[in-house]
């Protein structure tokens, strides 16, 4: 079993240099498809809710048709798309808004951020699922546990967008003192757009009984055991 969790996950970068992006991202992914096709391994592909354009109202199913808006959902859906084609026994787990301790990760920067400033701007145009990184790996621990090959939505389960993440963290982190302001991805000049609305359903690993808890328990449990390592 081989777990790909490899990537240039640079969203910004990845608009820059597409090229780049399909390289690792798409290429990259087709040569560990290849290694695990001639070592007769089973491969596990991390992949992502950018896949989606976030236009649908509902939580994406794994059925849905992709249609990435950023040059790094083409890439992870180039990788998707290889593994696929080359292998029989794969698992595609698409998650989303991952962050873990000691990681460059949101929660991090969003307590960065308020360390320096006393306003911080959030988009309310933004959402998916935070997940706890411990929670996804509890879980694909028990779904290769399985040959039920094919594709998975893992996330804790849920949504918010930017803001209500953001707005939680600080009031976990006690830096409910901080003002949030709420803006729209159009307010800033990012050179990509994130899906609006990117929420995973997920009823392929569901049937299984592999069910991730809510995300607002996830993020308390994780400043709860590890407040120094999440930035406080
Ligand atoms: N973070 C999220 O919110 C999120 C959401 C959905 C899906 N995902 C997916 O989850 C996986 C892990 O994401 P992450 O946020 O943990 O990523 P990350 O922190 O950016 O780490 C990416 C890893 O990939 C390695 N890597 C990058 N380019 C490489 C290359 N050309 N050759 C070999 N290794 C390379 C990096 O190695 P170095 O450290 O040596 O550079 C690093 O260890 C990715 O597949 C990502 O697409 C992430």
């Amino acid at each position: 079993m081989v777990i790909h969790a490899a990537a240039h996950t640079d969203t910004a970068g990845c608009e820059a240099d597409p090229e780049l992006a399909m390289r690792v991202n798409g290429e990259g992914t087709r040569q560990v498809a290849l290694a695990c096709r001639q070592s007769d391994a089973a491969m596990l592909y991390v992949s992502t809710n950018e896949v989606f354009d976030g236009q649908k109202e509902e939580a994406y199913l794994e059925s849905d048709e992709p249609n990435p808006i950023n040059a790094y959902g083409r890439s992870k859906l180039a990788g998707e798309r290889h593994v696929l084609s080359m292998l029989r026994r794969f698992y595609i787990v698409r998650t989303a808004w991952l962050y873990a301790a000691g990681g460059n990760n949101f929660p991090a920067k969003v307590l960065q951020a308020a360390a320096n400033k006393s306003e911080l701007s959030l988009v309310t145009d933004e959402v998916a699922s935070p997940t706890w990184a411990r929670d996804l790996a509890q879980a694909i621990v028990r779904l290769i546990g399985r040959p039920t090959y094919g594709i998975y939505h893992l996330t804790n389960s849920g949504c918010c967008s930017r803001y209500q993440w953001a707005q939680r963290i600080l009031e976990l982190a006690g830096r409910g003192d901080v003002t949030l302001r709420a803006i729209v991805q159009a307010d800033y000049d990012a050179p990509y757009r994130k899906p609006s609305h990117s929420e995973l359903a997920n009823q392929a690993a569901a049937a299984l009984g592999i069910v991730l808890r809510p995300w607002q328990e996830a993020l308390q449990e994780y400043f709860l055991t590890a407040p120094a390592r999440a930035g406080r």
